[in-house]
């Protein structure tokens, strides 16, 4: 009897500690987005460092410096002032079904922030 008490405590436990997990959406992040990013200055340096390995050898989109505006526009990668609908957004996320990217775990909120303004301001190729 001792033992099933223990058993459903932990488990309680575990539901508890699990509903925290996953739980970081970049909305609930402090502090305002990120306003003006400049997509040379601010994004492109994020694909070079950690999608050009396979964007576009290995799948679309083409992340490289001189196609990747192109690609994410006129491929629908990227639906201007709709950061939500987007689904480089939410690969970022890995939400709507869309793989994670990069495959190698999550960014940091605030380059995923990063994104989310640029593309909310209107995905300009400023
Ligand atoms: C290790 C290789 C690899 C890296 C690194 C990588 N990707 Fe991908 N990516 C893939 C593959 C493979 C696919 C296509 C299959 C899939 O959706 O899982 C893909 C698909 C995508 C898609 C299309 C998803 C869809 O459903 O159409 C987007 C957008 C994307 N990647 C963005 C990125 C971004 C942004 C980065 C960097 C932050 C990145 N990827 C890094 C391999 C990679």
């Amino acid at each position: 009897m001792k033992n099933t008490v223990k058993i459903l405590i932990l488990m309680a436990m575990g539901l508890f500690l699990g509903s925290c997990y996953n739980d970081t959406f970049p909305e609930e992040e402090e502090g305002p987005a990120p306003t003006d990013v400049s997509y040379s200055e601010k994004i492109q340096p994020l694909w070079n460092t950690d999608c050009t390995s396979c964007h576009p050898s290995i799948a679309q989109p083409d992340l490289s410096s001189n196609n990747s505006y192109n690609s994410l526009i006129n491929g629908g990668f990227v639906i201007p002032g709709n950061a939500d609908d987007s689904v480089l957004y939410q690969s970022l996320l890995g939400s709507n079904g869309v793989s994670l990217m990069p495959t190698s775990g999550q960014w940091p909120i605030s380059q995923i922030k990063l994104v989310e303004s640029w593309i909310n301001e209107g995905a300009k190729d400023n």
